[in-house]
Parts: structure tokens; sequence; C-alpha cells
């Protein structure tokens, strides 16, 4: 069972998934993340860092996909693990689309070709949804340096792009309002999550 976390960001999907994987402790989840599961998140980092060309970042992101693919994702899923991933292809599907928007005709067309035939499409998304003009003020209270994605007018397109894409996929995703309090929004997942897996 794979159950995938996404939103943009300043959502609390680290803090969201950190309770997860006590709450759900008993069921002893393969918990990851992208990008950073492999060496590869490394290069995918120092990418982001240094601001590289929207292509060879959004083939980064896909590079360091695929190992984690064949590295954590396969593995854990034939020894019938519940996996839960901090951040997945939507990641890709909603922030490259962005990025790459002034690049290509049809990013998100490209980008889902290239995940076509070898990804693994989650059973489960939880899509963490908050006012941008919220996100912006969180992510500037907790930390100093911030990624080029970080922009409100950007995250404003890429939480467009993933309501998106659960609009499209309505069976898939679970919307859930990032602005209730952490724990109910943890409670509320870790429920959903036991209700779904038990299915
Ligand atoms: P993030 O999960 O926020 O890492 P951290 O919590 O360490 O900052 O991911 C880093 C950034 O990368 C974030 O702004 C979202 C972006 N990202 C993409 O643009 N595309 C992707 O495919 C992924 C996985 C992340």
């Amino acid at each position: 069972m794979l159950i995938t976390i996404e939103g943009i960001d300043g959502t609390g999907k680290s803090t969201l998934v950190r309770n997860l994987s006590e709450m759900l402790n008993d069921m002893d989840p393969v918990i990851t993340r992208e990008p950073g599961s492999t060496w590869i998140g490394e290069q995918v980092r120092r990418g982001i860092a240094e601001e590289i060309d929207p292509i060879a970042e959004a083939l980064l992101f896909t590079a360091d996909h695929a190992a984690h693919i064949r590295d954590v994702i396969r593995p854990a899923l034939s020894a019938e693990k519940v996996v839960i991933s901090d951040r997945y292809s939507d990641s890709r599907y909603a922030y490259q689309s962005v990025t790459l928007d002034t690049i290509l005709p049809d990013a998100l067309g490209w980008l889902e070709a290239a995940h076509r035939g070898w990804t693994i499409v989650p059973d489960r998304t939880y899509l963490l949804t908050i006012p941008v003009d919220e996100a912006m003020a969180r992510l500037s209270d907790d930390r100093d340096n911030t990624e080029h994605f970080e922009k409100a007018d950007i995250l404003s397109r890429v939480q467009k792009n993933y309501l998106m894409l659960a609009e499209r996929d309505p069976e898939r995703f679970v919307i859930v309002d990032a602005m209730l309090e952490k724990e109910k929004i943890g409670k509320f997942v870790a429920d959903s999550i036991r209700q779904f897996v038990k299915r």
C-alpha cells in the first residue's frame, strides 16, 4: 500500500509525517521522502540551491524518483509494507509544471510521459491545502534559507496544479485543510489511513 503526502511548502507536511510515524507505529510503516531517499537527492538539493536549468532540475527530481522506486518503494511494497512518502510524483506534476511552463508547450504532458511505464501510482494521496499568504508567513517564521520555489506567485500556481490533479483523480486524493490544528490533522489522516488499509 503506497500512501503519499503532498502540498505546497509551508503546509506542515513534515510535521504531519512525523506525527503519522508515531501514531501508526503499530503498523510498522516505511516512512520515506522525495527528494532525498538516495544519494541522488543530494544532487537534487545542490541543483535546487544553484538554480540550475529547469529541464535539468526536473530530470534530477525524476532521477531521484526512479532510484527511490527501485531502492525503497518497490522492495517495501513487495514485503507488503505500508509505505508513506513525504512528496512523490505529484510534486513534479505540480511544481515542475510551473518551472517548465514557459519552456515547454505542454509541461504536464511531458512530465507524465517521463514517468509513464515505470513509476508506481500511489493508492492514496493526502493533499494539504492552505491559503498561500499563510504558507508564506509560516515559511518566513521557521527558517532563514528559502528555496527558489518558495515565492507567493509560484506557490499559488503550484497549489492550483495540485487541486487540478486532485479534481482529475478524486478516488485517489483526499484534501486536508492545513489550517486545522496539527493534532487534529494527524488524527484525521492516521484514522483515514487505518480505514483505507483495512479495506
Ligand atoms: P521539501 O520536501 O520541501 O524538502 P525540505 O523540507 O527539506 O525543504 O522539497 C524541497 C523543494 O523541492 C520543495 O520546495 C518542493 C520541491 N520539489 C519539486 O519542485 N519537485 C519535486 O518533484 C519534489 C519532490 C520537490
